[in-house]
């Protein structure tokens, strides 16, 4: 028999479930109604839409309190419900409303409260205050109507619209709010027993109440809970203002959700791209607006994106750089402000019909994932970006909340999201440096031609604000790793090479451009070779690294004649003089000490095990040897504990002879590798001499470590 319990119990949620009809008004299917509409299906809800297609008349944002054309046709469609007794239906908005819940918990509520008609709660008195007294007292819970939902017997909802005769754009909160302040015909003409659902039971409108809502995760299940009055709304209303706040509830509901994967839920559907022949243009819209390290690896990498190259068109409006000219570009000549090249870049793309995708992309962000342009094509969204952050910082491309005058504010899953301990695709209120537009949304919500000006927001802003204003989402994903931002600070445009300088401020791309690929295998102890006695030999420069750090001695110019004023050899050992500049001299001596701590010190350790290098050093240089100059250095010892010396160029192509002659061991290096440095013990046992240079002209970088 409990079985039989069991049974007619599912029988009766079902019937319960029969007998429920949701009534939305939604003229147009704006991406709120879509999300409504996946909320209500996910939870089974049969939902009848009415006024789709038709113009909207009931007010705007100018004449707020309007909604008359809402009761009309409710009215209307009741009409055909009015004899069904038992059908209770539930009238609610759907641009800015979520169900957190099914019927049957809807249904139990609704029945609970012993009324015919219930209707949502609010703090707030709208659109007359002048009513308020007239209001009830309540002893615990929100005095107002709000007439963004409400739920009642099918006859008795009829009989509430029945006396309907407003236009389209008079307020219909004001008409059933004096239906509900007239005593008479709340309870005994109507006998409607109409109440207000005061502890949101079942309608939670979030306008004044942001404080009273949070999240409630168990399991995979996520609700919102109110913990003022203990409730679990089952319908969730961002009612004026609040529309983000909605949004950002509505990352998590009423989706099955988890850490891991984010919702499974909330996606309107993946758009693959496998076996698609043609795949989207897209439009690159690049953005070089300030001075920015590291462009030419930008530019690599926008090659390296896996995309076909005959799908792709690129705009360029360079502010800053006049590397790249041979580009179609907007270039610094054109005096064209930032709004202003935006606006033009994303014209390009909504006036072409071919157009698919408007990919905007600043030159301070680090796209790694080659396939970041696929990932956010199938996504499907109108727009969207990738999330990229500051490497191990918090600083990031998205805002998780909005402050009330419209500025960064932290949402509460703002660490989360950036750090990726929750993964998903998130509506948030703010994006910028890198997104994704559909082309579709440029020629349609989007169409009008000056997003990025906005009063006096900045055009990161000003874009942000007018999509939210069409009611158009944005989305970040995280469900990858996409890259980082640069960090611009500091950065200094006095050197020839001024990315040299960057080892403080991106020292991962400082890195990525001038440690050799094999350095972290040399690490390991691979790779490293012993020429000669306790003389080791590793990479450690990429080619980049070796050709900037000459070109940038070359351009400095001021090389040492060689006399004996050289200061390194002050209180040395040995009188051997050098062609030479040292690091100070090009303003490079705390980097290049950063670069010994980061990348020799580690090395040491691994290879002299005991010896712990505080990488001093007073003498850091980089030697030209050349026949009519100086060719060769006589032996001598280093004023070091160890030195190291790397070969800036290529033996047999840039200069013949030079190599390195250890006289204790009668041991040579005759072929120097580029990029490889040698690493031997300075004093005492290492004396060594520098083999003549025959051709060319040889460069070598050298560091006395621990004098
Ligand atoms: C992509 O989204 C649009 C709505 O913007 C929807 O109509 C379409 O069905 C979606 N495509 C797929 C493959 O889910
Ligand atoms: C790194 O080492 C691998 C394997 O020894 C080699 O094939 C590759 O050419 C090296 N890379 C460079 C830049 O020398
Ligand atoms: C040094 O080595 C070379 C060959 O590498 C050899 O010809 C020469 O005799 C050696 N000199 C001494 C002093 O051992």
């Amino acid at each position: 028999s409990a079985l039989w319990g069991l049974m007619m119990c599912l029988l009766c949620s079902l019937l319960h479930a029969e007998n429920l009809l949701v009534l939305t008004v939604a003229t147009k299917q704006t991406e709120g109604f879509r999300r409504f509409r996946r909320s209500a299906q996910f939870f089974n809800y049969k939902i009848q839409v009415l006024g789709l297609d038709e113009e909207w008349k009931g007010g705007d944002d100018k004449k707020p309190a309007g909604g008359g054309q809402k009761v009309r046709l409710l009215k209307s469609a009741l009409k055909q419900h009015a004899d069904k007794e038992d059908l209770i239906i539930l009238f609610t908005e759907s641009y800015d409303v979520l169900f957190a819940s099914g019927p049957t918990e809807l249904l139990k509520k609704f029945k609970q409260a012993k009324s015919k008609v219930v209707f949502s709660a609010e703090n707030y008195i709208y659109p007359d205050r002048k009513l308020e007294a007239k209001y009830p007292p309540v002893r615990d819970g929100k005095r107002f109507l709000g007439s963004g939902g409400f739920i009642g017997y099918a006859p008795n909802l009829k009989k509430l619209v029945e006396e309907w005769k407003g236009k389209d754009d008079d307020s219909d909160q004001l008409f059933y709010t004096k239906i509900f302040l007239d005593p008479e015909k709340r309870v005994c003409v109507v006998k409607l027993f109409l109440c207000l659902d005061h502890r949101s039971r079942i309608f939670q409108n979030l306008n004044g109440a942001l404080d009273e809502v949070v999240l409630k995760f168990e399991n995979a299940r996520v609700r919102a809970r109110n913990l003022l009055y203990d409730t679990l709304p089952v319908i969730i209303h961002g009612n004026g203002p609040t529309k983000l706040q909605l949004n950002y509830l509505g990352n998590y509901i009423p989706q099955i959700w988890t850490f891991e994967t984010g919702c499974t839920v909330c996606d309107e559907g993946l758009r693959s791209l496998t076996g698609i022949k043609a795949l989207p243009m897209i439009l690159i819209g690049i953005f070089i607006e300030q001075p920015t390290p590291f462009l030419s690896q930008f530019f690599l990498r926008l090659r390296n994106l896996h995309y076909p190259k005959q799908r792709i068109q690129i705009f360029i409006h360079n502010h800053h750089s006049k590397e790249y000219l041979a580009m179609k570009v907007i270039g610094p000549d054109d005096e064209m402000e930032n709004a202003e090249a935006r606006n033009l870049g994303m014209d390009l793309c909504r006036k072409d019909p071919d157009c698919d995708y408007y990919f905007s992309l600043d030159a301070e962000v680090v796209l790694k994932n080659t396939e970041t342009l696929r990932i956010l094509i199938e996504q499907n969204k109108s727009v969207i970006a990738p999330l990229v952050s500051r490497h191990e910082k918090l600083w990031s491309n998205f805002w998780g909340a909005l402050s009330p005058d419209g500025y960064y504010a932290r949402s509460e899953d703002y660490v989360d999201i950036v750090q990726r301990r929750r993964v998903g695709l998130w509506n948030v209120p703010y994006i910028s440096s890198v997104y994704m537009v559909k082309g579709k949304v440029l020629r349609s919500e989007l169409d009008e031609g000056d997003l990025f000006h906005g009063g006096k927001l900045d055009a990161d802003m000003a874009f942000c604000h007018n999509v939210r204003n069409q009611g158009v989402f944005m989305y970040l994903t995280n469900r990858h790793q996409f890259g980082h931002i640069l960090s611009l600070e500091n950065y200094q445009t006095s050197h020839l090479h001024n990315d040299l300088w960057q080892i403080f401020s991106n020292p991962e791309d400082w890195r990525e451009k001038y440690i050799h690929e094999n350095y972290t295998a040399a690490l390991k102890g691979k790779l490293v070779e012993m020429p000669c006695p306790d003389v080791y030999w590793f990479p450690i420069f990429t080619d980049t690294a070796c050709d900037e750090l000459v070109e940038e001695m070359e351009h400095y110019g001021k090389w040492s004649t060689g006399d004996n004023t050289d200061s390194r050899i002050q209180g040395g050992y040995e009188n051997v003089p050098t062609i030479d500049i040292h690091m100070n001299q090009i303003g490079f001596e705390r980097e290049w000490y950063k670069f010994l701590l980061d990348y020799i010190a580690p090395i040491t350790e691994k290879l002299y095990p005991g010896y712990y290098t505080k990488t001093q050093f007073e003498l850091a240089f980089v030697v030209r040897y050349k026949p009519d100059e100086q060719p060769s250095l006589m032996p001598h010892h280093d004023a070091s504990t160890f030195t190291i010396n790397i070969a800036l160029n290529r033996v047999g192509i840039d200069y013949e002879g030079g190599g390195c002659r250890f006289l204790r061991y009668n041991c040579s290096i005759r072929a120097p590798r580029k990029g490889w440095t040698l690493m031997h013990p300075g004093r005492l046992t290492h004396y060594h001499e520098g083999l003549p240079t025959t051709k060319g002209t040889r460069y070598i970088a050298v560091s006395f470590i621990d004098p």
